[in-house]
């Protein structure tokens, strides 16, 4: 079921999830659906359960040809539950980001470059995956909004935060910079 996503601004949206206790279960297995429906529905690259107002640790993402992203490389989809990611060096990199509950907007975010998460899928297997790139910066946006935190508040800069239709010229900049 396509589920109304919750905006910046709602305090929903600040909270920290609680862990899933019991994996799988019908309701992890409604959950996730609603999670894919909307995300789907919507142009996605991700969404996490806080932001159709559950509180639960559990994130989807997937990226395949992605108008809102055309330039990214394909992400398998998966459901990650109770996720845990490592920073795998300090290194990290500034690129641009949307959010769903961040509707219209779109700012340049620090990000490790790489890391590794683990974590289960819906049916309580394990994953564990080390990532790089538009992968890495997925997964951290997607695992923040587990604990309360939506991307603005990860930018150092916002002077590169702006609406989508205005911010090409921004993006054309910071990219061959
Ligand atoms: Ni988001």
């Amino acid at each position: 079921m396509i589920r109304p996503v919750l905006r910046m601004g709602n305090p929903r949206l600040l909270e920290v999830a609680q862990a899933v206790s019991v994996c799988p279960s019908p309701a992890l297995d409604a959950l996730v659906a609603d999670l894919l429906d909307t995300m789907r529905h919507l142009d996605g690259a991700g969404l996490a359960a806080p932001q159709i107002g559950v509180s639960q640790r559990v994130v989807v993402f997937e990226v395949k040809s992605n108008p809102r992203y055309p330039e990214a490389a394909p992400i398998p989809l998966t459901v990650l539950v109770n996720p845990v990611i490592t920073p795998l060096a300090d290194e990290q990199v500034e690129d641009w980001e949307g959010c769903l509950s961040v509707p219209g907007l779109r700012g340049r975010v620090p990000r490790y470059r790489h890391v590794r998460y683990t974590g289960t899928d819906q049916f309580g297997e394990p994953i564990d995956r080390t990532v790089s790139g538009f992968h890495a910066r997925v997964v951290q946006h997607e695992c923040d909004h587990l604990d309360g935190i939506l991307y603005p508040r990860r930018m150092h800069d916002l002077e590169y935060f702006g609406f989508e239709g205005e911010v090409a010229a921004l993006r054309a900049q910071t990219e061959q910079g």
